[in-house]
């Protein structure tokens, strides 16, 4: 780990950059920016000199910063550009065409993780245990496949943090997957995916590396005291409303008993998904697992939530390292990305 004091330059949406003071503001205050202002204050805590730069849809404040603070290394907790998260890998290319080392991942494999089908593609051929599923352009006539088992699963091909995702995202029939594939196209207005239903427990895997990877604890969604009707899923209401958590009484904890089989091959998997899916820096492998102990991929999340109160953080404790220990991993792989 690098002790060295480094000029570190954090990318953050605009409408995110920590205001002076905002250590001392209270959490509700601090809500929204949550990462950005734990990630400003570990970085210094750590003894660098920080800077933030705040981007929305212009790139000349990244430009003049580089110029101006000749930074080590780019922290990139943006998202999105233009409002579109599927940009997020152009701000990455060009960092790589600054030549700014950059933490988190590169942009072939934000490429990679963000398309659910794409990603799903990849690795069935590596033979990983994937839903089946079918995808849906827009402005496309939705015909409903026949090989999906039902019930199925209907998301957006490329948004993330449940964008889209609620009770009614879970279909038992074609007309119901009409409906839901057309509520996404005209809501959330990117491409569908309907996916065959994996019934089980919600389990995220955590990595972090580049050639030699660590893979965290295991970190366990648990929705099992939702209406006994509902599905069981991370809908949008039960991953961002406290209020909704509570009254559901959904938490999280690290995967307890999940067997010493189903540990060793959930292991061994993210590592093989991180490697298949080209990714570096740091990533959260989305599984389910089901009754009989078979870990399915949903989905991987390149650059995930980095708040201490997330759940990348909150493994990475459960696996014996502090949060500064964590940024400071994610800072030092980051120093080191252009010479992958
Ligand atoms: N094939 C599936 N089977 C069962 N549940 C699913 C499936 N796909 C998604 N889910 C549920 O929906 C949630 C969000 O889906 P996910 O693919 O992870 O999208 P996002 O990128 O929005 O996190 C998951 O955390 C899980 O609870
Ligand atoms: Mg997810």
């Amino acid at each position: 780990m690098s002790q060295r004091k480094l000029r570190v330059l954090i990318l953050c949406h605009e409408s995110l950059v920590p205001p002076p003071g905002h250590e001392q503001m209270s959490e509700a205050e601090r809500e929204d920016i949550r990462t950005e202002s734990d990630v400003l204050a570990t970085c210094e805590a750590l003894g660098h000199e920080v800077r933030v730069v705040g981007l929305y849809d212009e790139l000349l404040p990244l430009r003049r910063a580089i110029d101006e603070f000749q930074p080590h290394v780019a922290v990139n907790l943006l998202e999105e550009f233009q409002g579109l998260t599927v940009y997020d890998h152009n701000v990455v290319s060009y960092l790589e065409l600054m030549r700014v080392p950059y933490t988190g991942c590169n942009p072939r494999g934000l490429v990679l993780g963000r398309d659910k089908a794409v990603s799903k593609k990849i690795l069935s051929y590596h033979r990983i245990p994937v839903p089946a599923f079918a995808t849906f352009r827009r402005g496309r006539k939705i015909r409903p496949p026949k090989h999906l088992p039902y019930p199925v699963i209907v998301k957006s091909l490329t948004e993330d943090a449940s964008v889209g995702i609620a009770q009614a995202s879970v279909v038992h029939t074609p007309d119901k997957l009409i409906e839901r594939v057309e509520f996404i196209h005209r809501n959330v207005k990117t491409p569908a995916i309907a996916e065959q239903y994996i019934d089980g427990r919600e389990v995220y895997v955590g990595v972090l590396g580049d050639r030699r990877l660590t893979v965290l604890t295991p970190w366990e969604l648990f929705l099992d005291k939702l209406p006994a009707d509902a599905p069981k899923i991370a809908t949008r209401r039960a991953k961002w409303d406290r209020a909704y958590q509570e009254r559901h009484d959904i938490y999280s904890g690290p995967a307890l008993d999940l067997g010493e089989e189903t540990q060793r091959v959930l292991e061994r998997r993210a590592k093989r998904i991180y490697r298949a899916l080209n990714l570096s820096g740091y990533a959260r492998l989305d599984f389910r697992i089901d009754g009989k102990g078979e870990a399915w991929f949903l989905e991987a999340n390149p650059n995930p939530e980095l708040a201490s109160d997330a759940e990348m953080a909150y493994s990475a404790n459960a696996s014996g390292m502090t949060y500064a220990q964590l940024i400071a991993r994610i800072l030092s792989l980051g120093q080191r990305s252009l010479e992958l």
